[in-house]
């Protein structure tokens, strides 16, 4: 029988990414994409993927409790992995309780359709798996010096963060409590093609693109361990493939930035491409340095100063390592980003304007 995966959140940034790399190395599997399509999920991440005679995509909530149920009578799902969360700390400030109904409550719901599914009546564990993709914001901030490890004690500061830790400790407890054959990971912070220009790299390399404001936070001195996506989703993977069930893996990407260093690396990327292609320096014009463009701006509410992965056990235990280089992993981003304006024009639009007014009118 073909292995049948359940993907939630599959039409965002990370789990479209994975979504690709899984129906690629597992050709014979049979792969159900469950995503809300919210503001930050879109079909077109997707792309020729629809077409695949073994990838289906229901439109649903992992909360809704029916829809779920019947996602796993009908297709009993040998693997889930659960990418479906509301992401963004700066939106969790705003208004917080959609990330307890998507985080917690949707983990849960997912949770309660395994056991029902694999621990319940004629139901077996053989072969099964949940694998919760989670953040490496559940442990809090680091001074100066240290790692986040698996061991590191729970100190979420955002409603975002507060929210994923509690669907770590709910995956946890059903492990404990029922055997459930789980597998929670921790990742720093991902980059790469498709990023909902909400967060940082996207977000300023379309601003300066565009010569417009560059609003670093507070001191912009924060530092942040960035992971090329598909670095993430091999990490996924070889968790899926080796991973011991009831454990948790650190996923990080050994490299700490600050973030103005970022924004300036954005815009000498965006300088330098620009100044090189005459079509391209016409499509965005700009006289000067976009560097000019950086602006302190008031800081985000309890803005964490430092996180820093140490992989060692996924290294080690598992055989995988981050391995794209930081600067042309930033290259080949700007690229995609220059290559797929349509893209991030038609996600720009609509809501996500009413946001930006929010987050950034009075800053
Ligand atoms: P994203 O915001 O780009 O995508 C989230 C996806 O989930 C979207 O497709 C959205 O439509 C879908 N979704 C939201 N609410 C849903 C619901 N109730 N039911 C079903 N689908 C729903 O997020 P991302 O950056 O791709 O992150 C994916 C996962 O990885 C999240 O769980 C996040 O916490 C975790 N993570 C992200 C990062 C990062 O740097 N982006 C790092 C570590 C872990
Ligand atoms: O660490 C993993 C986490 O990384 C994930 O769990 C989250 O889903 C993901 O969104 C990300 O959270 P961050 O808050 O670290 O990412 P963000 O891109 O929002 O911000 C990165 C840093 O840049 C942070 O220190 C805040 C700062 N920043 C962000 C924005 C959007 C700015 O200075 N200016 C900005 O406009």
């Amino acid at each position: 029988m073909a292995e049948n995966i359940l993907i939630t959140g599959g039409a965002g940034f990370i789990g479209s990414n994975f979504t690709r790399r899984i129906l690629k190395n597992r050709p014979e599997a049979r792969v159900t994409v469950l995503d809300k399509l919210t503001y930050a999920g879109n079909l077109s991440n997707l792309g020729d993927l629809m077409k695949k005679p073994n990838f289906d995509f229901e439109k649903g909530g992992i909360e809704n409790a029916p829809l779920v149920e019947r996602l796993f009578t009908e297709r009993d799902f040998d693997t889930v992995v659960n990418f479906a969360a509301e992401s963004h700390v700066d939106r969790s400030i705003l208004g917080p309780k959609v990330f307890l109904e998507t985080n917690i409550m949707g983990t849960f719901t997912l949770l309660e359709a395994a056991r029902g599914a694999w621990l319940s009546g004629s139901g077996s564990i053989e072969g099964k798996r949940f694998i919760h993709v989670s953040t490496d914001e559940v442990y809090g901030t680091l001074g100066e010096t240290g790692y986040f490890t698996e061991d590191t004690p729970y100190r979420p500061n955002s409603p975002y963060s507060a929210s994923k830790a509690a669907s770590d400790h709910l995956v946890r407890a059903y492990y404990h409590t029922y055997g459930l054959p789980v597998i929670t990971t921790n990742c720093s912070n991902n980059y790469g093609p498709y990023q909902f220009p909400e967060k940082l790299i996207p977000l300023m390399i379309i601003n300066a693109l565009k010569g417009e404001k560059l609003p670093v936070y507070g001191d912009g001195a924060n530092i942040r361990d960035w992971i090329y996506v598909s670095d993430h989703s091999a990490a996924i993977l070889a968790v899926m493939n080796k991973g011991q069930l009831g454990e948790v893996y650190n996923i990080g990407g050994r490299n700490e930035q600050k973030n103005v260093d970022i924004v300036k690396l954005i815009c000498e990327i965006v300088d330098k491409m620009t100044s090189e292609d005459p079509e391209l320096a016409r499509e965005y014009p700009f006289s000067g340095r976009r560097s000019e463009l950086i602006t302190f701006v008031a800081d985000r509410a309890g803005h964490d100063r430092r996180y820093a992965i140490d992989s060692t056990k996924i290294e080690r235990e598992l055989g995988w390592q981050a391995t794209t280089d930081f600067t042309h992993g930033m290259e080949k981003t700007v690229r995609w980003y220059i290559n797929n304006r349509p893209w991030w024009e038609a996600v720009i639009s609509g809501e996500y304007m009413k946001y930006y007014e929010e987050q950034y009118g009075k800053r």
